[in-house]
């Protein structure tokens, strides 16, 4: 797409269904330097309904779906056009992804957050939920949204059909959108055990009128191209007039990126069994999935070894959300530096070992309490997780102990 005459070029050395795809694309966009139709090539988000389809069992329409320069863009927009500033409040996860509390921010939201049940795999409860938009009314909050991150990030937990279905009926009963990030959708660990329902089925499956949003991206899965910033969102339920608001919305900033867009086309339209793609797709994608799910048990097993930790061990999406228990003296020294007692943590691993983790404050954590995000991508774990367990032992000891 970047470079048509090199299809001449290489028409016998690559597969003959890259060549093939890459010339039905351009036939219909031309130059990927151009702007394209502000919600997305048409063709391209016909390939999304698609393989929404075929996911879901139950239609898409191509005119419901958005393509967007990766799924914050999607949120960024939802979060701005749900908004009244410093009056609508936004129910979402903790601990969660941080997009979700900045753009809160950003655009004078108020964040109603519901506390995710660590001692039960981070699961989400509606006890919890209701608790949380109890409190918020109490304050004069009026809530809109709901916002569910399934699989989780960072706590890789995954949504049981029940609860989704108590969700959706939670949403209707308040008048609630759900937003449902499901970005990791494609990273499961177990999917025997814990497989991956999207919101879109769970919707039409039990009838319901709520609306929905959904978020997918090229970021995760097996590729992770997030520099390239592709996504999309589904409309499901939303009015033909704020679909219409929110065309004009993106039209503001013309079109998503070409290339990020085409990323979104190689997602949705993997190679199929019998094109000459498929096997080396077949292989790679399952030495990946399998190397996530073996080194985040692998990780999980040695860090719940340690004294003070324990970790969740997660089903899906790219990482762990160790709870540490910390010595008194070390959150002391953390206070007097100005910083999180995680942080501090944190900042020594990374002097100490060169890992990088992210400290729990920046997800939310309860107080008192002390988490980091861990990722699974990097081969080498083994060697890895053997200096966290070092670095652990050390760091504890240097602060007199737990
Ligand atoms: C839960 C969640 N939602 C959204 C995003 C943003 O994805 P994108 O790169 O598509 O904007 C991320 C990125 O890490 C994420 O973890």
């Amino acid at each position: 797409m970047e470079y048509p005459p090199l299809a001449e070029l290489v028409k016998d050395k690559w597969p003959s269904d890259v060549l093939q795809r890459a010339k039905e694309l351009q036939a219909e966009i031309g130059s990927i330097g151009a702007y394209s139709h502000s919600k997305g090539v048409p063709l391209i988000r016909k390939h999304v309904a698609e393989f929404i389809e075929e996911r879901d069992g139950y239609p898409s329409d191509p005119e419901d779906i958005f393509l967007t320069g990766g799924a914050s863009a999607g949120v960024s927009l939802l979060l701005n056009v749900l908004i009244t500033p410093n009056e609508t409040g936004i129910l979402i996860p903790i601990p969660q992804y941080p997009l979700y509390t900045a753009t809160l921010s950003q655009f004078n939201g108020i964040p109603i957050p519901y506390h995710l049940s660590e001692s039960d795999g981070w699961s989400t409860s509606l006890a919890e939920i209701e608790s949380a938009l109890a409190e918020a009314a109490k304050k004069g909050v009026k809530p809109r949204a709901l916002v569910v991150i399934n699989p989780g990030n960072p706590t890789g937990a995954l949504l049981d059909l029940t609860t989704m279905e108590n969700v959706v009926r939670f949403c209707e009963q308040h008048s609630l959108v759900l937003l449902a990030d499901e970005v990791y959708q494609t990273n499961l660990h177990s999917p025997q055990t814990h497989p991956f329902h999207s919101f879109k089925s769970v919707v039409r499956k039990i009838n319901s009128p709520v609306p929905l949003i959904s978020f997918h991206s090229i970021s995760k899965g097996v590729k992770g191209e997030c520099g390239r910033r592709g996504g999309y969102f589904e409309c499901t339920n939303i009015s033909e007039e704020v679909r219409a608001i929110l065309y004009k919305m993106v039209s503001v900033t013309l079109c998503p990126p070409l290339s990020g867009q085409i990323g979104v086309d190689c997602m949705v339209r993997p190679p199929k069994e019998g094109e000459p793609s498929y096997p080396l797709y077949k292989k790679e994608t399952e030495t990946i999935h399998a190397a996530l799910a073996q080194r985040t048990k692998l990780m999980a097993d040695r860090l719940n070894l340690l004294p003070g930790v324990s970790c969740v061990n997660s089903p899906g999406a790219l990482y762990l959300y160790p709870k540490i228990e910390l010595p008194d003296k070390a959150v002391k020294a953390a206070e007097a530096l100005g910083k999180s007692p995680d942080t501090l943590y944190a900042l020594e691993l990374l002097d100490e070992t060169g890992i990088c983790v992210v400290p729990g404050s920046g997800f939310g954590q309860k107080d008192g309490e002390h988490h980091y995000r861990l990722t699974c991508l990097c081969p080498g774990v083994e060697q890895y997780v053997s200096a966290l367990e070092g670095f652990h032992r050390k760091f504890v000891e240097k602060y007199g102990g737990l």
